[in-house]
C-alpha cells in the first residue's frame, strides 16, 4: 500500500527527511529553509513579496510576471529585501520547470488562478494561491484533483482565515455560544470608483498581452483592463462577489459550519448605479439553501453587495451575522466581532487578516503534510458561493445544484455557466 506523505512523518518524527523523500519533483527542504517563485508580483503579489522578504525562511528564487516594468520593479524589491537579485522572467514556466522551487505564489488575475495551479502542482510544487481560488465552478474541481493528485498542499489566499481574534470567534461559534446557527449573512458595503467606457486600444509597451490572456479567449486590449479593472469583466474576473465578498461569503460559511455546496440559489442584482463598462453587478443579493443535514436541519446563506455605498452596514464595510436559536453574532472581517445573548453584548474580540500567519500555516503544512487552514477543497466551496451567485444573476431565475455532480439541474443556460470556453494554449487546464 502507498504511504501518504502524512503516515510517512508520523512514522518518523522528522520533517526535513519527510520532504527529502516525498518531494519528488522538489528540492529537498533541509534546514528548514523554502525556496519560492512568486508569479504577478504586481499588486497583491507585492504585498506576498514584501511578507516573504520578511521571513527569513525564505529564499525568493524567482518573480514572474508578465508586464516587464513590473517584473522589474519586484526583483529590485527582493534585492533590497534579500541582498540577493531573484531570477526575473516573464514565463510561469520557466519557474516550473526548476527542481529547487518548493512551492509557487501566485497572484495573477482569477483566470490565471486555475490553469497555473494545475500546471504547478502537476511540476511539484506546492502552491499559495490569491482568492477566488478559480475564475468558475468546473477549475475549482480540477484544482482539488491536481493537489491531491500530486500530494501537493494547495492554500487559498483567504488570509482571515488565520487571523487569531477570528478563529476565536469560529470556536465560540463552532461550540454553541449561540445555539444551533441556522441562518448566516455577509456583506459587502463600500464604495467602489467606475471603470468608465474605453474602445479597444493598444497595450501597454511593457505588457506581454498574449501571455496575459493566457488560455482565455483572445480579445482586443482595451485601457480599462488595467490597473486591476480586468475584474469587473466576465472573461477575466468574478466581480466584487468573488473579489472582496469571496472573503466575507467564506467567514460565513465557516461559522455557519456547511462543508458542501447549497442545493438552492436565489439571486437579484444588477448595475443599478455604475454607467460604465463593468459587466458585473454594483448591487445583488443572494440566498443559498442548503439541503437537510444528517440531523435534517436545512440552513441558509445570505449574501448582500452594494458597491456604491458612501457608508458602512453594522460598522463593518465587510461583515458577517450568525444567527443562532439562543443568540446572534455579528463580525467585522478587520473591526472585529461582538457576541450577544438577547440584546446584550457578553464577549467582544478582535478581526484580521493575518498574511505572515496564512503564509506561516503554508509552510508548515509543507513541512507536516497536514491540509492548511484555506485548502483548495475549503477554497472551492466558498469560491462555488461567489460562481453559483454569479450564475443565478446572469440567468435570471432561481438555480437548483447538485452538490454532489457540481451541476445546474434542469437549466442548460446556467449549467454552461460552471465552466468556460478557452482558446488553444499550453496552460489550458485539460478537462474543462
Ligand atoms: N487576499 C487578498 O486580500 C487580496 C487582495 C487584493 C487582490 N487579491 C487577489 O490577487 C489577485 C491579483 O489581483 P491584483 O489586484 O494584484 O491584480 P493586478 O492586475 O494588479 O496584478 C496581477 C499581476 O499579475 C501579472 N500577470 C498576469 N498574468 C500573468 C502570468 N500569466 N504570469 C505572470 N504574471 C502575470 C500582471 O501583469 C500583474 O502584475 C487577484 O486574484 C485578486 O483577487 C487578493
Amino acid at each position: 500500500m502507498k504511504t501518504t506523505r502524512r503516515q510517512f512523518i508520523q512514522r518518523t518524527g522528522t520533517f526535513a527527511a519527510a520532504a527529502a523523500t516525498f518531494s519528488a519533483g522538489r528540492a529537498a527542504n533541509v534546514n528548514g529553509r523554502f525556496t519560492v517563485g512568486i508569479i504577478g508580483p504586481g499588486g497583491m503579489g507585492s504585498a506576498h513579496l514584501s511578507a516573504l522578504g520578511a521571513n527569513p525562511k525564505v529564499d525568493i528564487a524567482y518573480v514572474c510576471d508578465v508586464d516587464s516594468n513590473r517584473l522589474a520593479a519586484a526583483a529590485r524589491s527582493v534585492e533590497k529585501l534579500k541582498g540577493a537579485a531573484p531570477k526575473a522572467v516573464g514565463d510561469l514556466r520557466r519557474v516550473l520547470e526548476d527542481k529547487s522551487v518548493d512551492a509557487v505564489f501566485i497572484a495573477t488575475p482569477d483566470h490565471w488562478h486555475a490553469p497555473a495551479t494545475i500546471l504547478a502542482c502537476d511540476a511539484g510544487k506546492h502552491v499559495y494561491v490569491e482568492k477566488p481560488a478559480s475564475h468558475n465552478l468546473r477549475e475549482g474541481r480540477l484544482m482539488i484533483e491536481s493537489a491531491r493528485r500530486n500530494q501537493c498542499v494547495v492554500q487559498m489566499g483567504t488570509q482571515t482565515r488565520s487571523a487569531a481574534g477570528i478563529r476565536e470567534a469560529m470556536d465560540l461559534l463552532h461550540g454553541g455560544a449561540i445555539g444551533e446557527i441556522l441562518v448566516a449573512k455577509a456583506w459587502n458595503s463600500q464604495r467602489r470608483g467606475s471603470i468608465g467606457k474605453s474602445q479597444p486600444g493598444q497595450p501597454p509597451a511593457s505588457l506581454d498581452y498574449e501571455s496575459w490572456i493566457g488560455p482565455a479567449p483572445m480579445v482586443p486590449f482595451r485601457p480599462n483592463l488595467l490597473p486591476g479593472i480586468w475584474r469587473w469583466w466576465h472573461a477575466f474576473g468574478t466581480g466584487d462577489f468573488g473579489n472582496d465578498g469571496v472573503h466575507d461569503i467564506d467567514i460565513a460559511r465557516w461559522g455557519l459550519g456547511v462543508e458542501t455546496h447549497p442545493s438552492r440559489i436565489c439571486a437579484m442584482g444588477g448595475k443599478y448605479f455604475f454607467d460604465d463598462d463593468m459587466q458585473w453587478p454594483d448591487t445583488q443579493n443572494v440566498l443559498f439553501e442548503y439541503a437537510p443535514d444528517a440531523k435534517g436541519r436545512t440552513r441558509q446563506l445570505i449574501f448582500e453587495m452594494r458597491i456604491w455605498s458612501p457608508y458602512v452596514l453594522e460598522g463593518h464595510e465587510n461583515g458577517c451575522a450568525y444567527y443562532g436559536t439562543k443568540g446572534h453574532m455579528l463580525l467585522g472581517k478587520k473591526s472585529g466581532w461582538k457576541l450577544f445573548a438577547g440584546n446584550e453584548v457578553v464577549k467582544t474580540g478582535p478581526g484580521g487578516p493575518d498574511l505572515p500567519a496564512h503564509h506561516a500555516n503554508f509552510f508548515e503544512c509543507i513541512v507536516s503534510g497536514a491540509r492548511p487552514r484555506a485548502d483548495i477543497e475549503i477554497g472551492h466551496l466558498s469560491s462555488s458561493l461567489c460562481h453559483l451567485g454569479n450564475i443565478a444573476i446572469r440567468v435570471g431565475r432561481t438555480v437548483q445544484f447538485d452538490p454532489v455532480k457540481e451541476q445546474v439541474v434542469g437549466d442548460d443556460a446556467a449549467n454552461q455557466l460552471v465552466r468556460r470556453q478557452y482558446r488553444e494554449h499550453w496552460a489550458t487546464p485539460k478537462g474543462v
